[in-house]
């Protein structure tokens, strides 16, 4: 056989491994910001694998981490083009367009992280969803998530006046910013990947972050105090491009439906199963660890309350479904 008939055998392998249907072999690209070691990284590539198995080899997601193809803004605009075929994004960066999905950063929407799973797999949560392709040009899975946040301090920190002022790091959306403008810190919107050397150099005297990478990415070597807050959820997306699914076949939409649910699915439960732990072992380390909850904020709550029952029309109804399910 010469090669251009084994390439022809090997199309016509792949085209009949796929099942009706379904018309070529496609090799997406799916983007995300977190570094190849973190358990969204990880879930994206078992996503591909799952993929490409499904379909005995013939469709591949290569996956790039660490904000190889910019950063989430520039992620989500390629995804409305069409350039980029998938990614797991913050909800923060989609309540930059979609602002009802700011209601998932209620502080003490969620009492617990398995209270925040069990949020995030309300018909209200889901439903949410919809809204996506017209708001964003994508179309939205499901979600995972990162658990719940935190506050990592240089200084002591024991009241919430002594947050006041403090250049907090934040991610750069305005749900969160909102939160710490109430609270009366100096919020600093700043990426992931600035985040450790701001800290350790004292660019700023704080950061609000989640267990997992406090305790992996260190960052309580550079605090004197930990505020186990558990303020807020974190919710993460699983987004396919519109442009893209538009021309996929009902086969190939609910293979990936069905492969990404079940990696975001796995990413809830290891957050589930993992937030408090990695919170014992950074106590573990002799590290100061301060429990707060909902009255440390004070007013601030009720503040951030008010502006977002304006911002997002999903505030009510989603504090009603998490009620439900508490
Ligand atoms: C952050 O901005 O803090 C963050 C972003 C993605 C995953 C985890 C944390």
């Amino acid at each position: 056989m010469n090669v251009r008939n084994i390439f022809t055998a090997a199309a016509v392998l792949a085209t009949c491994a796929l099942g009706a249907g379904v018309a070529q072999a496609k090799e997406f690209r799916l983007g995300l910001i977190t570094p190849p070691s973190h358990i969204w990284s990880q879930n994206a590539v078992e996503f591909g694998d799952a993929l490409s198995a499904a379909t005995d080899g013939a469709h591949t997601v290569t996956v790039f981490p660490a904000r190889q193809l910019g950063n989430e803004a520039q992620m989500l605009q390629q995804l409305q083009t069409g350039a980029l075929d998938m990614a797991f994004l913050t909800v923060a960066e989609v309540s930059n367009r979609a602002p009802d999905f700011g209601a998932f950063y209620a502080p003490y929407l969620a009492s617990d992280v398995g209270h925040a799973a069990r949020i995030l797999d309300t018909d209200v949560a889901r439903g949410m969803l919809d809204q996506l392709p017209a708001k964003a040009g994508v179309v939205g899975i499901g979600f995972g998530m990162a658990g719940l946040r935190q506050i990592v301090a240089r200084g002591d920190v024991t009241t919430a006046e002594d947050l006041q002022g403090l250049k907090l790091r934040i991610t750069p959306f305005d749900p969160i910013l909102d939160f710490y403008n109430a609270v009366g810190a100096a919020p600093t919107p700043m990426p992931l990947p600035a985040v450790y050397d701001a800290l350790a150099n004292g660019q700023v005297d704080a950061i609000d972050m989640d267990a997992e990478l406090i305790w992996k990415l260190k960052y309580y070597e550079h605090a004197d105090t930990i505020l186990q807050s558990n303020h807020m959820m974190f919710p993460m997306v699983g987004l396919v491009s519109a442009r893209v699914w538009q021309d996929l076949s009902e086969d190939e939409r609910a293979t990936i439906t069905e492969l990404m649910r079940k990696e975001l699915q796995d990413c809830i439960d290891t957050y589930v199963a993992k937030d408090v732990e990695w919170l014992e072992q950074v106590r573990g380390t002799g590290e100061t660890m301060i429990e707060v909850g909902p009255e440390f904020f004070g007013d601030a709550m009720t503040e951030w309350e008010a502006t977002w029952s304006e911002k997002s029309t999903q505030l009510g109804a989603l504090r009603e479904a998490a009620e439900a399910v508490k």
